[in-house]
């Protein structure tokens, strides 16, 4: 426990909430969730669920009809065929990550993961006992892990490791050929590469395909609550080895029994082509506040090397302007009136002359943002 540290975002977000409870104006580009609300369409098969009564478990791999529809929507996108008994619904990506940590790892197995990441994926390794290893990365291998990291840093001990593309908090994502080298590599050294593409469907410029349509030994994890607009419902899913399949519904039937059976229904109408129209919409507004905050930020001083290709976060050096973001993030709320993610919260690798800044705010608010923090930048 005492190696499991809180999200400082956390304190951030309640500091600018007692704030806001004061009168006081706060811009929000800390956040790490859609801004928009759940489709609809999904809504209303939520409502549906819950009217008939839909509220006992559901099989722990999920209600066999979504683990289809999840199926479908890989053919569709991919077309990737995928049988319905390698995809297993969880709570949201974080179930998925924790199972594939505890079916993977042994107690003092290494995992590879990049510096700055997801700063959950630590700890998911850390409470099964395995030793997260943190590998810096930075621009030029576009903040992510890359192959020769995984060939200069896969040791006897290693057991996997653990990318995300797009990736938070950087945005970037890792091309197919580096995903498939890696994957290579994991296989050579007799460990595994877990694809965590959970901001899938926010990409706005490269191509990109899930891992699970190049290899059948990766762990595929995937959730519904960034493209989906779905995080409050907590449920997400993981493709699996098959021989893992039933392992890993043996652990969730005792670690948690099954996902939230109204979430479950509700998530049926998530691929029906109503849906899609709608999140592909947004996924343009999204790509839109991309293109007008990353020049934007530019423009104060900040370092953006590598432009983010998708997600809705923007991992930029304030090297120029401090050499503590922590300190810079708290001023910038109390006396500028917007919430920034520092640094600290995504690694150990220089976050204090780096800050995130999430887009998943309107554009006349991100507008108001920019404004106000030329006004601190100029004022400090
Ligand atoms: C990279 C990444 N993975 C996993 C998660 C967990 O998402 P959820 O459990 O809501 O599906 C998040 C949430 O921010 C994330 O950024």
């Amino acid at each position: 426990m005492a190696e499991i540290e809180p999200f400082h975002v956390m304190a951030l977000l309640a500091r600018a909430r007692e704030l806001e409870a004061q009168g006081r104006s706060i811009i929000h580009m800390e956040i790490g969730e859609p801004d928009f609300p759940t489709p609809e369409p999904v809504i209303r098969a939520g409502v549906r669920a819950l009217e008939r009564g839909e509220l006992f478990y559901t099989p722990t791999p999920g209600l066999p009809q979504l683990r289809e529809a999840i199926a479908g929507y890989y053919r569709s996108r991919y077309g990737v065929a995928l049988p319905a008994s390698r995809i297993l619904v969880t709570t949201g990506a974080s179930a998925a990550l924790m199972l594939a940590c505890a079916a993977l790892i042994d107690p003092g197995d290494e995992v590879l993961l990049a510096d700055p990441g997801y700063p959950a994926n630590r700890h998911f390794v850390r409470v099964v006992e395995g030793v997260p290893r943190a590998v810096p990365v930075d621009a030029a291998s576009g903040y992510q892990l890359a192959p020769t990291h995984l060939e200069r840093h896969w040791g006897p001990r290693t057991a996997a490791a653990l990318v995300a593309s797009p990736s938070n908090p950087t945005g970037t994502l890792i091309s197919t050929e580096r995903l498939a080298a890696m994957v290579e590599i994991a296989r050579a050294r007799g460990g595994t590469l877990i694809v965590d593409e959970i901001y899938h469907g926010l990409v706005y410029e490269g191509e990109y395909t899930t891992a699970a349509a190049f290899a059948d030994d990766v762990f595929v994890i995937n959730s519904f609550s960034k493209y989906f607009n779905m995080t409050g419902w907590r449920i997400g899913w993981m493709v699996v080895p098959e021989a893992y399949a039933s392992e890993i519904d043996k652990l969730a039937q005792n670690l948690y029994l099954a996902a939230p059976t109204p979430a479950q229904h509700a998530a049926l109408a998530a691929f029906e082509p109503e849906t899609l129209a709608i999140l592909e919409k947004r996924r343009q507004e999204l790509q839109a506040r991309r293109d007008y905050l990353v020049p934007a930020l530019r423009g104060l001083g900040f370092d953006i090397p590598v432009m983010p290709q998708g997600a809705f976060y923007v991992y930029a050096g304030c090297g120029r302007l401090t050499q503590d973001s922590f300190g810079f993030t708290r001023d910038l709320l109390e006396r500028g009136g917007v919430a920034i993610t520092p640094g600290i919260d995504f690694g150990a690798n220089a976050p204090e002359r780096h800050v995130r800044f999430s887009y998943a705010n309107s554009i006349e608010r991100l507008q108001e943002g920019v404004a106000r923090i030329a006004e601190f930048l100029r004022k400090s």
